[in-house]
């Protein structure tokens, strides 16, 4: 049975996907970032195992992913959901919301596959999904380092996919529209209201339709699709 880690898997997209990979026979491990609260209502209602650190950090990843190949067994598929916003317009933006959303979204993807590639290695075999976003694709006003995180992260995927290809380790991007979660909450209605206007499907993305697509990249004959940002945001942005 292959094993699934998911970061920031405890809600949203990670916690769809999570449950979505468990459904679909995986052994799961889910990482979260401190609300153990939330962790523990995830288990409780999942069953799935949940594990904490801070994918900032390189040396709690490394220790994590130690911990939970240690309970469940060798990680074949990551995915580098974690993510965070500090949205604010460039010249109000301070260097700490640069940095943190830097360090989070592109340097836990860093920090993650780092940790688990060389067993990936040995093993010949690998997924690694990164959770891009639209607004690495199209830019968004207020999200300078978001976007900048989340097209850094499609760089980053292409040059593994390369790196990976000759050891059946593959690595893509899944780049979601506006998803109805949290972080889609924590916009401003009105401004919220706005952005839905420029989505041509009319509506948010469920967790789950994202899911799916993490579900069909993760699988072991999936084998030869490699360096692909696969959209789903409803039409929204078509490059
Ligand atoms: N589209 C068009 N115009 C926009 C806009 C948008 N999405 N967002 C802001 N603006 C405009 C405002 O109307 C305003 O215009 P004027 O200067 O002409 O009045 C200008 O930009 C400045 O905006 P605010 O007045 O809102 O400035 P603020 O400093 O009060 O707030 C902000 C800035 C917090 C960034 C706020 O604009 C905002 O929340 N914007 C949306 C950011 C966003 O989309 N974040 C996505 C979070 S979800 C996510 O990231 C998940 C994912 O992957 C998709």
């Amino acid at each position: 049975m292959r094993v699934a880690l998911v970061t920031g898997g405890t809600a949203g997209i990670g916690a769809a996907t999570a449950e979505a990979l468990h459904t679909a026979g995986y052994r799961v491990a889910v990482n979260y970032g401190g609300n153990h609260v939330a962790a523990e209502a995830f288990t409780a209602r999942t069953g799935i195992a949940t594990f904490t650190w801070d994918v900032a950090d390189a040396a709690a990843c490394t220790f994590g992913v130690a911990q939970v190949e240690a309970a469940l067994g060798p990680v074949d598929v990551l995915v580098n959901n974690a993510g965070i916003t500090r949205d604010a317009m460039l010249h109000k933006m301070t260097t700490q919301q640069w940095h943190e959303v830097i360090g989070v979204n592109l340097g836990g993807c860093f920090n993650m596959c780092r940790a688990v590639i060389e067993g990936m290695r040995e093993r010949r075999f690998g997924r690694v999904i990164n959770m891009g976003s639209v607004n690495g694709l199209s830019g968004q006003i207020g999200q300078v380092n978001y976007a900048a995180s989340k097209a850094g992260m499609i760089g980053f995927t292409k040059a593994l996919a390369l790196e990976g290809a000759s050891r059946n380790i593959t690595a893509n991007v899944i780049a979601p529209g506006y998803t109805d979660t949290a972080m889609v909450s924590a916009v401003r209605p009105e401004v919220l209201e706005q952005i839905l206007k420029t989505v041509p499907a009319g509506r948010l993305a469920t967790p789950a339709e994202i899911a799916r697509a993490v579900v069909f990249l993760a699988a072991d004959d999936a084998g030869f699709i490699t360096g692909i940002t696969l959209s789903i945001n409803g039409g929204k942005y078509l490059d």
